[in-house]
């Protein structure tokens, strides 16, 4: 395991991935009854951008630092730029950014339960020591995907599964198909957000095409390009497979994509696409 996300943190696939994450949650708000949530890939939970990775790659700049710098985000942004600033992550010059557990904790309400695997000792160390005295949150050093054999289905029938693992190896699409098929067998009425990233367009799109064919019914997907897709060694945008979506979000994501492409934009290629796999 090689992959470090401080690397990464606060980039444009940062910034599409916990603007979605915030809008589901807000939508699992909507009612009193409790939710789960499992992150199975989760990080440390928090990055200092003013450290020596996030510096050195300066992604965050593109990504997080152009929505904070921006007069007018889009208003479906605020459950997303709301959540950031509690946890003091403003503009224009941001020294933090918050992970996927922290963003889903902060929005949680005090009835719900969350379960964060992360399986690096220091990165998994970080988020313990981040989350050790929250009850409601849970910290794991185990690999993610037995979770979703050991955790689901949750008490509480109904909730998120967020997945989103380094893909430092190719296997991991395949490794992504097989637990779709045993989510749906556990946890066929939760939600759940897989992300991934788009390099060579042929290697994501024989995914998404076999998810065409042997993915479950109510399985979007929302995709954001910041450059044209012609170098296959560089990762030209990203994507989310949702299946069993809030109603309201395949709406939400094509407006809100729209506008992010436009400003997350690195040259004329970037574009957004949201559509339904199987419906
Ligand atoms: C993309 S990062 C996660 C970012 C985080 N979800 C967020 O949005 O802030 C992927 C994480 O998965 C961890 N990881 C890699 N393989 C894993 C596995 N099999 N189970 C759990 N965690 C794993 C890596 O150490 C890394 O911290």
């Amino acid at each position: 395991m090689n992959y470090r996300h401080a690397y990464h943190a606060g980039n444009f696939a940062d910034v599409m991935k916990h603007a979605s994450l915030a809008l589901i949650i807000n939508y699992l708000k909507l009612k009193e009854k409790p939710f789960f949530i499992l992150d199975t890939h989760a990080g440390t939970g928090r990055t200092d951008l003013s450290g020596i990775e996030a510096q050195k790659t300066g992604e965050y700049r593109d990504g997080i630092a152009r929505i904070l710098a921006h007069e007018h985000p889009h208003e479906l942004l605020k459950p997303y730029l709301e959540t950031l600033a509690q946890l003091g992550c403003e503009g224009p010059e941001p020294t933090s950014y918050p992970g996927s557990p922290l963003i889903a904790y902060t929005l949680a309400r005090p009835q719900d339960r969350l379960s964060f695997c992360e399986l690096h000792p220091e990165d998994s160390a970080a988020l313990r020591a981040l989350f050790h005295k929250f009850k409601r949150a849970k910290v794991f050093e185990i690999d993610g995907y037995t979770a979703l054999k050991s955790m689901l289905p949750p008490k509480e029938r109904r909730g998120l599964i967020l997945i989103d693992p380094p893909f430092e190896q190719r296997s991991e699409f395949e490794r992504i198909l097989q637990e779709i098929e045993q989510f749906h067998v556990r946890f066929a009425t939760g939600t759940m957000m897989i992300w991934y990233p788009i390099k060579d367009p042929s290697l994501s799109g024989a995914f998404v095409e076999h998810l065409e064919h042997t993915g479950p019914e109510k399985t979007l997907r929302a995709e954001l390009f910041i450059r044209a897709s012609d170098d296959p060694t560089r990762m030209s945008g990203c994507g989310l497979i949702i299946i069993n979506p809030p109603f309201t979000l395949p709406d939400q994501l094509t407006t809100l994509f729209g506008w992010l492409k436009d400003v997350l934009a690195q040259d004329p290629g970037a574009r957004a696409r949201v559509e339904w796999i199987k419906k």
